[in-house]
């Protein structure tokens, strides 16, 4: 057995997930609207930003990991057309299931699967562009979930990675202090569970920085990775080709 991060906790590797589980359980039905709230708007720029660098094409057939409320599944269904396929998918039945119901209501059609980005259900090299937007930082083994990742991606293949990183340090005070007094009062106002918008803060301290994800995903199998701080380093994107 071995330790690992819940926020600033540290508990069992086994029992992360669990907790991880239970912060998304929680704000499932709030998530959208609190993701308006908490970034006044912002993580919308954030995952245009992404979409436009990773260049969807027609007939490319995508893997959204982590898709939650299925924003970035949305945004690549119209490029890769009917040609192509998006396949939506988390660990979280909640999320799936709240972002799943979106999309229809939209008269957005996708596959959906609830599986672990740790543990993939697909063949090697079957996809052209695997994404995944604010959900690495909530993996237990972030090199297994990688790897995972260069796996299921055909040579050549491209990965997107959007999360929150390391802030440039003439930001950081005052992104500590909205991060851990606003941002969990906000959470407790809209969602009723401030807990775990004090657990997002947290782990955005003690996820791997700009260089050390690099690093990280060079290690997978990702030959060349590029990296786009977004506001100052409050979010990057890593760029990743399989080769
Ligand atoms: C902050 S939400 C991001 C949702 C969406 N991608 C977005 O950007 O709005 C993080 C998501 O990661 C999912 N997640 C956490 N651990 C995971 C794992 N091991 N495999 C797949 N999804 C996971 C959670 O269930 C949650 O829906």
């Amino acid at each position: 057995m071995s330790d690992t991060h819940f926020g600033f906790s540290t508990v069992d590797d086994s029992a992360k997930a669990e907790r991880v589980r239970g912060v998304f359980d929680s704000v499932a039905p709030k998530y959208d609207v609190m993701n308006d709230l908490m970034s006044l708007g912002l993580h919308r720029a954030w995952k245009a930003y992404a979409v436009a660098v990773a260049r969807p094409r027609a007939g490319d057939r995508v893997l959204d990991l982590a898709g939650g409320t299925g924003d970035l599944a949305r945004a690549f269904a119209k490029p890769v057309g009917a040609s192509g396929l998006v396949v939506h998918t988390d660990i979280n039945e909640a999320m799936l299931r709240q972002g799943r119901d979106r999309l229809l209501d939209e008269g957005i059609v996708l596959p959906t699967a609830l599986c672990d980005a740790e543990s993939l259900p697909f063949a090697s090299d079957s996809f052209d562009l695997v994404s995944v937007a604010f959900g690495l930082r909530n993996m237990t083994h972030k090199d297994k979930a990688l790897a995972e990742m260069a796996r299921v991606l055909k040579n050549g293949g491209r990965l997107i990675v959007l999360e929150f990183s390391r802030v440039a340090a003439p930001l950081a005070r005052a992104y500590d202090w909205y991060s851990f007094n606003v941002l969990p009062r906000i959470g407790q106002w809209v969602a009723g569970d401030g807990a775990s918008y004090r657990y997002l803060a947290e782990s955005i301290r003690v996820h791997p920085d700009q260089a050390a994800l690099k690093a990280m995903m060079k290690s997978a199998g990702f030959g060349h990775v590029d990296v786009h701080n977004l506001n100052a380093g409050v979010v990057a994107l890593h760029v990743g080709i399989k080769c």
